[in-house]
């Protein structure tokens, strides 16, 4: 090549700020790599509006839509967990139609604050038959009230609720009651003492749990079981609240603990309640996201040690309902999908992330809003059901574990502090392959870098692809709150459903794909 064309093309090359990286994918799962759930994210509801999420005398259809988009993908819907900071201020009347609540005023940094008085009655348990048939379900009940009549007849209410043949018909089953929500934090929320133990905890959780299991009818035998924990935080070590001290403390020693077959934590990456593009970046960042999840690495050990499930039961960005343009962002939609990922390799089996009415890190806005969700003033004019960038990370996390219900992913070994991958297993056969590059791209003045990524396969006596079928999740910048598309086509439609055609590159694998600053992709193997 002559010298001055080798020159202009180095020069485009610097110019296109392209660089080249070699990602190594196994053709076959190694053994330990671990299989996982179809409905890996999935939803913690926020209890206070329940029926805005559900419908009261009939379905929602947006909301039913969004979560079918995933069953149609998966093969199952996602799971529910209805509860969280409203379910511990939650009283039941048998006659009061769906709920009554009781919110305080709106401010600028929580617009859409949870209600601190919930009064429900069996019409607002039997709205759960709105959801997709073959839906898995968690409630929760009030411990923080500590009152075990209003626990109890919020059991009695949930059980002949799934009992009705319309539950049963439909496949949607209870999976967990969970009894009280962050008891951790009842010390600092003036639930309980400041003095509260996890000791005390534990005993304050059987003396309602063996009522509520009575009243449930739970046994070895049957179908829903309790789930354990659900606390906000960790010491990570055997005092003060986390999974191993509660278990030291004799929790699942007892009559009710033995009903338990799942332990839930709670994670927030962090709290803030004002956003920049720097927090942006930081959230969406390879190594930050590790480090959020890796630190329940000895929760995690404790509870399998025990034979039981581990799973995040809610989680999302940042407190205060989510950073305004942090948590609404693209840029989030990044986070959701690695966070979720990389959770599967620790061994958490799901990732419910927490939703509620105007949050501002909500996947799903499943009714018109009002009022902005980033400081509360009045909008200009109603904002209808809408998705938000966040939900592409179900979609497209759905589109990799694909329809077998027993795809197997396995992190690859991507030597880049910005860009990670996932293979994808089916039978132990790679078949497909997820790329994100969480460099945050924030402002059209810089030039958007991209990653050449060339793929080595290793493995005896498969067969290496040859094409492979490239699918993008376009983002125009890092801080977007809309106007994603995934394979050229968009979830922000009025009823929640795809639409536009579809727009993928069937190309050589030996050609390498290249991955722009805040992008991911999907790679299916031919
Ligand atoms: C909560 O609301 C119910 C029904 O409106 C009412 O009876 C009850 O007194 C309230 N409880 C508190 C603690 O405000
Ligand atoms: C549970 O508590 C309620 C309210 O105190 C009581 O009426 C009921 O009999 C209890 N059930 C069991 C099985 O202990
Ligand atoms: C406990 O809940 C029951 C059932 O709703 C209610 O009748 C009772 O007043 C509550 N007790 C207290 C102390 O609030
Ligand atoms: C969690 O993520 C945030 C950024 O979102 C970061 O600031 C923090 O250091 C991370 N925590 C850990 C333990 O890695």
């Amino acid at each position: 090549m002559p010298r001055i064309q080798m020159r202009t093309l180095l020069l485009a090359a610097l110019a296109s700020g392209v660089l080249a990286l070699n990602v190594p994918i196994p053709l076959v799962a190694a053994p330990a790599v671990p299989t996982v759930s179809p409905s890996l994210i999935s939803f913690s509801i926020e209890m206070d509006r329940w029926t805005d999420w559900v419908g009261t005398t009939a379905r929602n259809q947006f909301f039913y839509n969004t979560l079918d988009n995933l069953k149609q993908l998966t093969g199952a819907p996602p799971f529910i967990r209805v509860g969280a900071n409203s379910e511990d201020h939650t009283n039941f009347q048998q006659d009061t139609t769906f709920a009554q609540a009781i919110f305080p005023p709106p401010t600028a940094t929580v617009p859409y604050p949870e209600a601190t008085n919930i009064t429900v009655g069996n019409s607002y348990y039997a709205t759960t038959r709105f959801l997709p048939p073959n839906t898995h379900v968690t409630w929760g009940v009030n411990l923080g009230a500590n009152n075990i009549t209003a626990a109890f007849l919020q059991t009695r209410s949930i059980i002949k609720a799934f009992a009705s043949p319309e539950f049963t018909s439909a496949g949607i089953v209870l999976d967990y009651l969970e009894i009280g929500n962050e008891p951790d934090l009842y010390k600092n929320n003036g639930l309980r003492p400041s003095t509260y133990t996890s000791t005390q905890w534990v005993q304050d959780w059987i003396s309602f749990a063996k009522n509520i299991s009575a009243t449930a009818g739970l046994s070895a035998s049957s179908h829903t079981k309790f789930l354990g924990a659900s606390f906000a935080g960790s010491s990570h070590t055997t005092t003060g609240f986390s999974p191993q001290a509660a278990f030291r403390a004799g929790l699942l020693e007892s009559e009710p603990g033995r009903l338990i077959s799942a332990i839930s934590q709670h994670r927030y990456s962090g709290s803030f309640c004002t956003g920049n593009g720097g927090l942006l970046q930081d959230l969406m960042t390879k190594s930050t996201i590790r480090g959020n999840l890796t630190v329940f690495t000895p929760d995690i050990a404790a509870t399998h040690a025990q034979g039981l499930d581990y799973i995040l039961g809610e989680t999302n960005s940042y407190s205060c309902h989510g950073a305004p343009g942090v948590s609404n962002t693209a840029g989030a939609a990044l986070w959701t999908l690695d966070y979720a990922l990389f959770a599967t390799q620790l061994g958490i089996s799901s990732v419910f992330f927490h939703v509620g009415i105007g949050f501002k890190y909500s996947l799903i806005q499943p009714t018109v809003l009002t009022r902005s969700t980033l400081d509360g003033s009045p909008l200009s004019s109603p904002l209808p059901p809408h998705v938000q960038p966040q939900y592409y990370a179900a979609i497209v996390a759905a589109e990799g574990l694909g329809n077998t219900g027993r795809a197997q992913v396995q992190e690859l070994f991507v030597d880049h502090p910005q860009v990670a991958g996932y293979g994808f297993y089916e039978d132990n056969h790679l078949v497909r392959a997820v790329l994100i590059n969480s460099k945050a791209y924030l402002t059209k003045a810089n030039l958007r870098t991209s990653v050449h990524l060339d793929l080595s396969f290793s493995g005896s006596g498969e067969n290496i692809p040859v094409m492979m079928v490239v699918k993008r999740l376009a983002i125009n910048l890092a801080t977007d709150v809309s106007g994603l598309t995934w394979g050229g086509q968009t979830y922000e439609t009025s009823d929640g459903r795809v639409t536009g055609s579809l727009k993928v590159d069937n190309i050589k694998v030996t050609a390498g794909v290249d991955i722009m600053e805040t992008e991911a992709i999907l790679l299916e193997f031919h």
